[in-house]
């Protein structure tokens, strides 16, 4: 029962996308189980891209069975934006997606609450992609939420919204001082998302253990990036789920010993969005120029991505809380416009020197990064279809981030398209 955990080693935006879309070509089933749209997948096929919010990237190959999890939020009229772009695009979905009943979803009032409470923090704000996903997460652990099997459901979704919308609406206007919401037109808007997606309802989790007993391929794409998540990332500047590989345990419904490996997502160099702290960010020419030769431009609000080198006390920390098994490499090719590249292997904290990561968000804050100096390839290597296609200097910086973290890179990316894949090991099989 083959099944890989596909998941971003550092704040999201690594190429899972593109990763996920590679694996599906010998994948028979793609589950997301955590996060919602603030995620934005990105798939270059042809040299078309789309960009997936809820939808897992396996949909794009036609024969993959895509599944959306009890842990995801789901905004319903996104997803319904999203199955229309794919239908313009002849991508064919029914009988092919399948989302759980238990999954949670975004009500207008998360959206509501998203923003007031940003914009409450004042300078303190999180900077989240406002698309309702802490409110709705917060709504599931305090047993206010909305389930997709409840939605589907007339009745018990008009129950619902009643028992909770005054109490939503209290906060909204009383604590924020915004508008209250209008429970007729979200029953109106909401049956019509109901009336729309029922079809696709299911018990995915009962799907998955199915698909493991037929000794399927499954691939499980993670959203975000191990520093986002609710427990071991940056706090309080992370996203409201787990999003470190263990998230899938409950996110989906399966067990430990059905994962064969844990598939980490690295970009070549680091980027973030939203606040928080990021030690190798830079804030000069350099990191104008990654942002430039990367497009680092949010896929989901367009923000522009902060970005900085490759910081491996980081990713040594991501590796060990999510058992990573093998990498992959994405967008060295961006790397190509430096004679000089630099990966962080320390951090000075209050004058000492650590190569751990901390926890204590004043330690991260304050930590100044210390580099080690590699010569560059200063070459495009977007091109290079095999390992030894690959610049010395290329392939000498990939074998660091080996010896760095213990951890082969089994694939390398080159650019977004689905062709520009290195796969030295593909664990579906070469
Ligand atoms: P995700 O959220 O992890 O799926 O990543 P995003 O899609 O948000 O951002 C990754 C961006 O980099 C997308 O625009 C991809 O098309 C692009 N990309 C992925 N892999 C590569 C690569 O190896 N090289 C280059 N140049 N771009 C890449
Ligand atoms: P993918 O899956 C990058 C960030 C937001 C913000 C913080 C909290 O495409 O890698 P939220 O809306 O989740 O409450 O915002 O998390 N964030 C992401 N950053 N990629 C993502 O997803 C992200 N999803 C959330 O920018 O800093
Ligand atoms: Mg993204």
């Amino acid at each position: 029962m083959p099944g890989y955990i596909i998941v971003g080693m550092q704040w999201g935006d690594e190429g899972k996308g593109k990763t996920v879309d590679f694996l599906t070509k010998k994948a028979d089933v793609v589950a997301r189980y955590q996060g919602g749209n603030n995620a934005g997948h990105t798939v270059v096929v042809n040299d078309q891209e789309t960009v997936l919010h809820l939808i897992p990237c396996g949909i794009l190959h036609p024969d993959a069975q895509c599944i959306i999890g009890n842990g995801t939020v789901i905004d319903p009229a996104v997803l319904i934006q999203e199955l229309d772009d794919l239908a313009k695009a002849d991508c064919e979905v029914k009988g092919r997606l399948h989302i759980s009943e238990a999954a949670h979803i975004i009500m207008p009032y998360h959206k509501a609450l998203d923003g007031a409470q940003e914009e409450a923090r004042g300078e303190n704000k999180i900077g989240t992609t406002n698309r309702g996903i802490g409110p709705c997460y917060a709504d599931k652990a305090d047993r206010f939420g909305i389930r997709f099997g409840d939605m589907i459901e007339p009745e018990t979704f008009k129950q619902k919204v009643k028992e909770v919308l005054d109490f939503k609406n209290t906060i909204l206007t009383k604590a924020f001082g915004k508008e209250a919401l209008d429970y007729d037109a979200i029953i109106e808007d909401y049956s019509r998302y109901a009336d729309r997606l029922r079809e696709y309802a299911a018990d995915t989790t009962l799907m998955l253990h199915k698909a493991q007993q037929a000794d399927q391929n499954i691939v499980y794409e993670g959203a975000q990036g191990a520093m986002l998540d609710i427990d071991h990332g940056t706090f309080p500047y992370v996203t409201s789920s787990t999003t470190m590989s263990g998230g899938v345990f409950s996110g989906a419904g399966i067990a430990p010993n059905s994962i064969d490996g844990v598939i980490g997502i690295m970009k070549a160099y680091c980027t973030r969005v939203g606040e928080g702290p990021f030690v190798t960010e830079l804030h000069c020419e350099t990191g104008e120029a990654l942002r430039a030769a990367g497009h680092e431009f949010g896929a989901t609000t367009g923000r522009p991505r902060r970005c900085g080198w490759l910081d491996m006390v980081q990713i040594r920390r991501a590796v060990n809380i999510c058992g990573i098994t093998s990498f992959v490499l994405t967008k060295g090719d961006v790397l190509g416009i430096f004679d000089t590249i630099k990966i962080c292997t320390a951090y000075e904290i209050n004058g000492e020197v650590t190569d751990e990561f901390p926890t204590r968000l004043a330690h991260i804050e304050s930590a100044k990064p210390i580099y080690d100096e590699f010569p560059g390839w200063e070459s495009d290597i977007s091109d290079c279809s095999s390992w030894e296609e690959l610049p010395e200097n290329a392939q000498k910086y990939i074998e660091t981030i080996e010896r760095l973290s213990g951890v082969p890179v089994s694939i390398v990316s080159v650019g977004p398209g689905r062709e520009q894949t290195i796969a030295r090991n593909n664990p579906f099989g070469n």
